[in-house]
């Protein structure tokens, strides 16, 4: 599939088993069926995905989104505060969840949002249940943050795709989980201190790699070798800038005026650009490690495969 296609062939597409390239504000998704099993396995195979790793059910609103999970006072006062947009709860799976075992990895959680797209919105009302949406790339594969992008990685398996333009946000959601005590399991759009400001202090996800098992060391990887803090490119080398930096072949800067949200929405698009370039290595600027710093920088250590 590599032609746009509108909401009503997008849902009935879904409704017999299809997969539809999806638009959401973070990245492009894969979505299926949630209650359809042998739809989600089709999207781990699109994906070359490992089976235990657990998709997130996209629902319009609490309202759906009370149908599959349970939620408590600190889920309701997250959802509440940041939905629809790029948060992720897991929480207890509800009773009779339209959310089948294979899509949760047989885990008794399950990872819920509601995203702001409105072409997502649009979708997920149209179909009238949880969507399971992973990030369109194969898996280990930077996440597509344009429909091109999304289309050369899962185009062949997707029977619709839906054009949305590019992503505002271009780094994938923040996933909390609240089963325990409160774990940030993976930083993204919304910040640690966002959440905490609500729900008190979040563990690290460190203890959870079987819980979380899509955070694997080596992870959003472009095929090129990535070099992390680097002050400039050595003879070779493409560039990741951040901030203020003379124009240079094989360069493409984050944000020239040093805007992490700017940065956020380029990453994965200039590192498919480097990647592309021929270049020996991808050499990338220092980022602060604050604010959204926090999910950039860790997705660029995945990318250099540094994080256990
Ligand atoms: O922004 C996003 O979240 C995008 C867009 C398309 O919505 N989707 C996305 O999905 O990034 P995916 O499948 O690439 O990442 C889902 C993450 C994985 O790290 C997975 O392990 C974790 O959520 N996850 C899902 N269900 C979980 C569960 N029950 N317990 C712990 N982690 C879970
Ligand atoms: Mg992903």
């Amino acid at each position: 599939m590599d032609r746009p296609s509108d909401i009503a062939d997008a849902a009935a597409a879904l409704r017999a088993g299809g997969l539809v390239i999806l638009p959401t504000e973070t990245v492009y998704g894969l979505a299926a069926d949630a209650a359809d099993p042998r739809a989600v396995a089709a999207v781990y195979e699109a994906k070359g995905r490992p089976a235990f790793n657990p998709l997130i059910a996209h629902v319009t609103d609490l309202a759906m989104a009370r149908r599959i999970a349970r939620f408590d006072p600190r889920a309701e006062t997250l959802a509440k505060a940041f939905w629809p947009g790029p948060l992720t709860l897991v929480l207890p799976v509800a009773d009779q969840a339209a959310v089948c075992d294979l899509a949760r990895a047989g885990l008794d959680s399950v990872a819920v949002r509601a995203p702001a797209h409105p072409v997502a919105q649009a979708l997920l009302s149209a179909f009238g249940g949880p969507v399971v949406a992973p990030s369109a790339n194969r898996s280990g594969r930077p996440s597509p943050t344009t429909f091109a992008d999304a289309v050369g990685e899962t185009g062949p398996s997707a029977v619709s795709a839906l054009d949305g333009g590019p992503c505002a946000i271009g780094l994938e959601s923040t996933v909390v989980a609240l089963l325990d005590r409160p774990r940030l399991l993976r930083p993204g759009a919304i910040t640690r201190a966002q959440i905490e400001a609500l729900i008190g202090p979040l563990a690290q996800a460190q203890d959870d790699a079987k819980r979380s098992p899509g955070r694997l060391a080596r992870h959003y990887a472009p095929d090129t070798p990535v070099r992390l803090d680097a002050h400039a490119p050595a003879a070779g080398e493409a560039f990741l800038a951040f901030g203020p930096t003379p124009a240079r072949d094989r360069t493409w800067n984050l944000s020239p005026s040093g805007d992490l949200a700017e940065a956020a929405a380029n990453l994965f698009a200039h590192l498919r650009a480097a990647d592309r370039s021929g270049a020996t290595a991808i050499a990338v600027a220092p980022i602060p490690e604050e604010g959204l710093g926090e999910a950039i920088n860790d997705r660029l250590r995945r990318a250099a495969g540094f994080v256990g």
